[in-house]
């Protein structure tokens, strides 16, 4: 009895440890959602905006959530302190610092240009202070990444369209489009045409889908808005034509555990279904999403995942393979990545 506890201890230190040796990419990302309370106060001074709380604490107090829309509310709130380019450098870095740390070798964030350019702040102070920050992080640490902007898919087309259209001077910096925010009531077929004009473009296209909305909206994606990836795809679990379609196409989702746990996605971790879909062969990726407001950043989110749902050292293995495999990266990039992940898991049991 005594030598199982021990052992099982042993296991499930591996666990963390390998969690914590292995590279992994970053993919499912919004670089407004790591905006730290303690960052956020500190440029709210700078900036002399008002913010309705007094202290770190009671904004942290704030961060309870029914669902996706009490977040996004919150969210948005915290996104109007960003002002100046620094700003956005400043929470840019903040985020690299995190992911150095957490040995993440790769990241491809998301910006929500609209939450900014609709308060007046102009589309080059943010783009400039978010690449700055990468390609500093990229020199000092070597951490590669790619930048893609999300449509708001609360606003109107016509928004979405004119942002793209801003967008186009930057283009060397935005490798592609996204579509995130209040899901339900807002299918991808509202913005077909806008991501069209996008891959005409030369951007690539992911999209949120499945979070809260059904299954029909990831058909959307895939089918209308030709993605590359679905972010999160939960819902991907009531359709099993779908199921089979995204393990035939090897279509990644990008999922996110703790951010379904916060803004009850699901009940309980135990009943996330990436296990499920990791056993069905679909591309299945683990992300913190806005690691800020959802309490933890990448490695977290590997964690309470593996622990949950049990998850074996193989496993872990195959999670932060699939974070690159899903990535952008050219195939050598992958290949090493690949590799390095393979070393690793053979040194553990
Ligand atoms: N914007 C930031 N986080 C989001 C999420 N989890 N879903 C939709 N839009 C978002
Ligand atoms: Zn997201």
């Amino acid at each position: 009895m005594v030598k199982l506890s021990y052992s099982s201890a042993l296991v499930k230190s591996s666990i963390y440890d390998v969690i914590k040796d292995l590279p992994k990419a970053e993919l499912h990302l919004h670089i407004e959602g790591t905006l730290e309370p303690e960052l956020l106060f500190q440029i709210a001074r700078r900036n002399q905006v008002s913010i309705p709380y007094q202290t770190v604490q009671e904004l942290r107090l704030a961060y309870k959530f029914n669902n996706l829309q009490d977040f996004l509310d919150i969210y948005y709130a915290g996104a109007s302190v960003l002002i100046h380019e620094q700003d956005f450098y400043d929470l840019t870095w903040a985020y690299l610092e995190r992911a150095y740390q957490q040995n993440i070798c790769h990241v491809e964030i998301f910006f929500d240009p609209q939450t900014h350019t609709d308060r007046g702040i102009s589309f080059d102070v943010v783009i400039n202070g978010i690449t700055k920050a990468l390609e500093n992080a990229q020199k000092r640490w070597g951490i590669t990444f790619h930048v893609f902007m999300c449509f708001l898919r609360h606003l109107d087309e016509i928004s979405a369209i004119k942002t793209l259209e801003t967008a186009l001077p930057y283009r060397s910096k935005i490798i592609g489009v996204g579509l995130d925010s209040s899901e339900n009531g807002h299918p991808p077929s509202k913005f077909e045409r806008v991501f069209a004009k996008a891959r005409q473009e030369g951007f690539l296209t992911v999209a949120h889908a499945g979070e809260e909305g059904p299954p029909n909206y990831i058909w959307q994606a895939l089918d209308l808005l030709k993605v590359m990836r679905i972010d999160h795809g939960n819902r991907a679990m009531e359709d099993e034509v779908l199921l089979s379609t995204l393990a035939k196409r090897q279509v990644p989702l990008t999922m996110c555990p703790l951010s379904n746990m916060k803004l009850n996605v699901i009940r309980q971790l135990t009943d996330h279904p990436l296990k499920k879909m990791l056993d069905k062969g679909i591309l299945v990726t683990v992300n913190s999403d806005d690691p800020a407001y959802f309490g933890g950043y990448l490695n977290e989110n590997y964690q309470v995942i593996a622990k949950a749902l049990n998850l074996s050292v193989a496993q872990i293995g195959i999670l932060a393979k699939n974070s690159f495999q899903a990535s952008v990266m050219g195939a050598d990039q992958k290949e090493q990545y690949f590799k390095q992940v393979d070393r690793i898991i053979s040194q553990y049991p």
